[in-house]
């Protein structure tokens, strides 16, 4: 239920962002929530939302939170403000996105060594020692006593060509590449320098590339193609596979994000011979911007607002702990994969609190589908593309880009306009 004007006796939910360089969706997320400026009534109360962003300061370990929820997007990389994080679910509970903990240790490495144990088709992967090393006193009698030479190009006939080298906690394509011969390996490891590298079969030739990207239990599903400039590797397509397909590939993210306590996460998928083969899924600090989201963009932010209004005015707890156990019991018992991911899945379903989701979004959200509709077609939200562009592109490429950007959002107004309901599961995608 919503209610247009303030009650006296209304409690405040407030929600922090907690950001770095992001500009386009933060701005967006404000100004929709301050468009709307709803009273929910939920659980008898009626409740307000007030969204704020987390300042960097000293703080005293035990100070109180204001927030009853962060969408945090600086843990990976920035210590204070993951220890603010940290201490604020220990200390006050905070429903957090994403689990500080789970992002700060669960890298590739541990992503695809889970999700082999679960039986995903993760494409065979060695672990190699670095190259080079940073001198420490104990680093030569370590190596002389326990490091083994190993031939390099046993090992590439092992993983097969071509394959790909990789960082072991990649992200962002730094230190990629494509392994075709053993010429190629020798050159690539040479190169890697003082990076631990993972060797990874290539799932080569595949006939989709998707990034499938979560948020609680929404995932939309886009077609990736990592050969176009960056501001157009995210396709148009999407909402084109099977429901089948769809349908597995939701279960496939959903699996990863509740497995690892992650909110937001995009996982990467390459399609061959009728299977999926999950390729790189530890992104829990996903790209969020109109320059490569484009016309997915106001699904993003509407994403995020949802999400967070959800956990907000529910004050849902966040399972403190990952608790894997009852994953590893499925994936221990008899039952080919596809048995086995659909109880991965219902169990991610139940930890994501889909069916709470759906109730909420379907009982309160109705009018911040309509009130973004507007809102994407407002000067603020222009300024919040030409702001994000202005930063990225030299000066003479702004307009251009500005209006590129500007016109695929329209172009989702457009599209979205025919359809004022929310799309049923399993690619819960396309929403206005
Ligand atoms: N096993 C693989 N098979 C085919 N292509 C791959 C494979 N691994 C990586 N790639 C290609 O290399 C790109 C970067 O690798 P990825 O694991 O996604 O690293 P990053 O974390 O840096 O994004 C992928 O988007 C894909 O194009
Ligand atoms: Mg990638």
């Amino acid at each position: 239920m919503t209610r247009s004007s303030s009650s006296p006796v209304a409690a405040t939910r407030r929600i922090g962002l907690s950001l770095g360089a992001d500009l386009c969706w933060p701005r967006c997320f404000e100004g929709i929530l301050r468009r709307w400026n709803p009273t929910l009534r939920v659980g008898g109360e009626d409740l307000r939302f007030e969204v704020e962003r987390v300042t960097i300061e000293p703080f005293d370990l035990r100070g109180s939170v204001k927030y009853d929820v962060v969408l945090d997007r600086l843990t990976h990389w920035y210590a204070n403000t993951r220890e603010w994080i940290k201490k604020a679910v220990l200390m006050d509970d905070l429903y957090v996105l994403n689990n500080p903990w789970a992002v700060q240790s669960m890298e590739k490495q541990t992503s695809y060594c889970a999700m082999m144990r679960l039986g995903m088709p993760i494409p065979e992967t060695w672990l190699i020692p670095p190259k080079e090393y940073d001198v420490t006193p104990d680093l030569q009698p370590t190596l002389e006593r326990y490091a083994r030479f190993f031939d390099l190009e046993t090992l590439g006939e092992t993983v097969g060509y071509p394959h790909f080298m990789k960082p072991y906690d990649g992200g962002g394509w730094v230190g990629v590449s494509k392994v075709d011969d053993a010429a190629a390996l020798r050159d690539a490891y040479d190169e890697s320098g003082k990076f631990v590298m993972h060797l990874q079969s290539g799932v080569l030739p595949h006939d989709h590339f998707v990034r499938c990207i979560g948020i609680g239990p929404d995932v939309r599903i886009v077609e990736y193609d990592p050969s176009a400039p960056l501001h157009e590797r995210y396709t148009r397509d999407h909402g084109h596979l099977s429901p089948q397909a769809l349908s597995t590939l939701r279960k496939i993210t959903l699996t990863i994000n509740a497995f690892f306590g992650w909110d937001f996460n995009s996982c990467e998928c390459l399609h061959q011979e009728g299977v999926w083969y999950p390729i790189d899924f530890a992104n829990p600090c996903p790209d969020s911007q109109v320059t490569s989201l484009h016309a997915h963009f106001p699904w993003l932010v509407l994403g995020n607002l949802r999400w967070a209004l959800f956990n907000a005015a529910t004050k849902r707890k966040k399972p403190h702990n990952l608790d894997w156990s009852p994953y590893f019991e499925i994936a221990d018992g008899q039952g080919s994969f596809a048995e086995k991911l659909d109880q991965y899945a219902a169990i991610s379903e139940e930890r994501m609190a889909t069916a709470a989701f759906e109730e909420f979004c379907d009982e309160h959200l109705g009018p911040l589908e309509e009130v973004a509709w507007e809102y994407f077609g407002s000067s603020d939200a222009r300024e919040a593309v030409r702001e994000k562009v202005v930063a990225l592109f030299p000066d003479h490429e702004v307009e251009e880009f500005t209006e590129r950007f500007w016109q695929s959002i329209q172009e989702w107004r457009l599209e979205t306009a025919q359809s004022p309901t929310r799309n049923p599961l399993p690619d819960r995608g396309s929403l206005r």
